[in-house]
């Protein structure tokens, strides 16, 4: 194994950034809105917040002690944390997560990029609803085109991944994140001068709970674990290159917050625009690519502000799919003899066959289905609501009853007299709280 050289963020401020360039992505800027959509609105944020606190946050710091303290990607530092038992094992099934969740995240990367690429050339415009909807079917149901997008994201990815850990990802997190936060603080602004603007914040801002089902909770976990891109290793990766000085719970918190606050920044601008413009929340996963170029177009200046939102929703995919190469190339990296560079090309080649079959989804392959889901909605599925759960249920069950707490303690370092009182409620949420509350969610997955 590789452990000379592995690299490591070298500020702090790359640290956050790197971190939430791993977190905020298609889970907050496309995902979080359309299920606040068909969750009903203000009352599903309150639940996601509270989510996001009880299980987020302990989740978080749980990921990053492990990384931390092994200085190993996703399977070794378990490995170097337990050795002679199988526990690794959520390393493994974290690395396949990562691999599969990048089969049909590319894809959408793709999409994003295609999207932008029309609206820079001034082609999303003058359409009525039906004929947006046609134009995404056609493209998404197309045999090549999809697959050269997702192809040319999977390659800028291995580009900066090849680079390494702070010449590659810190460097592209450090231009990007910020330009993304730009951009994001202009179309909310402007989102306050639509007609409806009053409508859309009263939406997703007044808590309606008559209209919140018990369902809601359950989803607004797994939305918890998709967004911080937890349960796969990826935090653990990252973590790994976080230098001694980096307060983890300080990180987490700072990171899950901005997480959370892209999250409904991204709503502020999605809502007030929808309603504006007569059309319904609960349009579904379409809302981005299929509703918003109606809405732009019929705004001001509207060919800029479906560039921006593009950009903005590629900015934030792309650094996300960084994340998922990063996990699976650092594990054969560091395992076998190869560079970074070829080991991020053969993960892209292995991904880009995996992506062929789940962009077929929308055309060729339509038909094809199993257990009643196209191989794109099977990807999604089997990480999202499988393996993500089980692995930060296994990752909580680890570090709460057998990382040994002198360790934990350790890695917190809390500075605060009653420190070790935070510690032990720290464990006992490990223990109960968050396993108990995966439970639930794996469960209704699976039955619902
Ligand atoms: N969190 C990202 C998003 O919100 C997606 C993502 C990146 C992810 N890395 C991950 C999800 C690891 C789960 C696990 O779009």
């Amino acid at each position: 194994m590789k452990t000379e050289n592995r690299g490591s963020f070298s500020s702090k401020i790359g640290v956050i950034l790197a971190t939430v360039g791993t977190a905020v992505g298609l889970g907050n800027v496309w995902r979080f809105p359309y299920i606040v959509g068909e969750n009903g609105g203000g009352a599903f944020l309150v639940i996601y917040i509270l989510s996001l606190l009880l299980l987020g946050i302990p989740g978080v710091i749980a990921e990053f002690i492990v990384g931390r303290h092994s200085h190993a990607n996703a399977v070794d530092s378990l490995k170097k944390l337990a050795p002679k038992t199988k526990w690794h094992w959520i390393g493994y099934s974290g690395v396949l997560a990562g691999f599969l969740i990048m089969g049909y995240y590319a894809v959408v990367v793709g999409w994003t990029l295609e999207y932008l690429t029309q609206a820079i050339l001034g082609n999303l415009s003058g359409m009525t609803v039906e004929q947006y909807g046609q134009v995404f079917d056609q493209f998404a149901g197309h045999p090549y085109w999809p697959l050269v997008w997702m192809v040319i994201v999977m390659l800028i990815s291995t580009f900066v991944v090849a680079r390494g850990v702070s010449g590659g990802i810190e460097k592209i997190s450090n231009v990007l994140m910020p330009v993304f936060f730009l951009i994001i603080l202009v179309m909310v602004a402007n989102s306050f001068f639509l007609p409806a603007a009053g409508q859309g914040m009263k939406y997703l801002f007044l808590p309606n709970f008559s209209e919140l089902e018990p369902v809601a909770i359950l989803i607004a976990i797994g939305q918890t674990f998709f967004s911080l891109s937890l349960g796969m290793g990826c935090l653990i990766t990252y973590s790994s290159y976080f230098k001694k000085d980096v307060s983890l719970a300080k990180t987490a918190t700072q990171v899950v917050s901005i997480d959370a606050m892209v999250a409904i920044l991204s709503a502020m601008i999605i809502f007030p625009a929808v309603f504006s413009f007569g059309m319904q929340p609960t349009e579904g996963p379409s809302l981005v690519f299929k509703v918003l170029p109606n809405v732009f177009q019929q705004m001001p200046l509207g060919t800029l502000w479906s560039i921006l939102f593009y950009a903005l929703l590629f900015i934030a995919a792309i650094t996300s799919l960084i994340s998922l190469l990063e996990v699976v190339t650092a594990y054969i990296y560091e395992n076998t003899s190869l560079t970074r560079r070829k080991a991020a090309f053969i993960v892209t080649g292995m991904v880009s066959v995996l992506g062929v079959f789940a962009s077929m989804s929308f055309g060729l392959l339509q038909d094809v289905t199993l257990f009643g889901k196209t191989f794109f909605d099977l990807l999604d599925f089997v990480t999202a609501s499988i393996l993500l759960p089980v692995g930060g249920f296994f990752i909580s069950i680890f570090v709460g009853w057998f990382l040994d707490k002198r360790i934990i303690a350790t890695e917190l370092r809390i500075k605060h007299p009653k420190a070790h009182l935070f510690i032990k409620g720290y464990i006992y949420m490990l223990r109960f709280f968050v396993p108990a509350c995966i439970f639930a969610v794996f469960l209704y997955s699976l039955l619902g």
